[in-house]
């Protein structure tokens, strides 16, 4: 994994959509895995920004994003699939067709994670996954205890969690409990992983990333084991990896 640190949000922001911006531009049909949470949108708003000014074009781009809450239509405003409109779709020249997420609402949850993933393999695969990580380590919304072998699925989400997502609703109890997710094996298949980690309430999760042993408590420690990882993260984020090391050296 190569980490790449950066002073704050604002530079972590930019980092990461120049580095987007570099492969769409040298492959213009690439398929992209994208994220929600608060860690991106600084992101996608830089995206936009370019899209504007520089004409970076996502005509053929294809997008497919990590997951969706159950239960939440489209046109909610706390769904993933309005947050993609309103935070990058509608502000760039992406065809519609071309951006998918999983169902919230499909009458058989089965159905629906094989047909992502089918989805996902008629299209060759994902090319760049965009991750965020959760304070507790999961990636998409696989939570501790996630099986590493696991492709798209339904999940209970972890109290943690809900309580982190709380923030972007009214009530703790109008957040959804369930989601769909790729699965980790998902999210391995793709042929490169770009991690954003930004702020003090990331520092656990990553030094137990780059620390901590591999395994399923810890969702994201799988990475370790994907050969073209890069995550940005900015100095919030690596303090307690660096406090570590100084100690060593002490
Ligand atoms: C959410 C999402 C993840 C996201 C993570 C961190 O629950 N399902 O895809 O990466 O938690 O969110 P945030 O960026 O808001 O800290």
């Amino acid at each position: 994994m190569k980490i790449i640190e950066v002073k704050d949000y604002q530079q972590m922001s930019k980092k990461a959509a120049e580095y987007i911006i570099d492969k769409v531009t040298m492959l213009p049909s690439i398929k992209l895995g994208l994220a929600t949470g608060g860690t991106p949108i600084g992101t996608y708003k830089n995206l936009i920004t370019d899209h504007q000014k520089n004409g970076t074009s996502y005509q053929k781009v294809t997008t497919f994003n990590l997951d969706e809450y159950v239960g939440l239509s489209s046109e909610d405003k706390n769904s993933y699939s309005y947050y993609m409109k309103d935070q990058l779709f509608n502000h760039i020249d992406i065809k519609q067709a071309n951006t998918h997420i999983p169902n919230g609402e499909a009458a058989d949850f089965q159905i629906e994670c094989n047909k992502y993933e089918q989805l996902m393999t008629e299209h060759g695969g994902i090319d760049l996954q965009i991750l965020g990580i959760g304070s507790n380590g999961h990636i998409g919304f696989n939570e501790p205890g996630t099986s590493f072998a696991s492709k798209t699925h339904t999940v209970n989400l972890a109290p943690s969690t809900i309580n982190a997502n709380a923030r972007y609703f009214n009530r703790l109890e109008e957040v959804p409990t369930k989601a769909i997710t790729m699965g980790i094996s998902t999210i391995m298949q793709s042929k490169e992983i770009l991690l954003l980690i930004s702020g003090e309430s990331k520092r656990d999760a990553l030094f137990n990333l780059m620390n901590g042993p591999v395994n399923e408590s810890s969702p994201a420690s799988v990475l370790k084991n994907h050969p073209n990882v890069t995550i940005i993260a900015d100095e919030a984020a690596v303090s307690l990896i660096r406090m570590e090391s100084s100690m060593e050296n002490d």
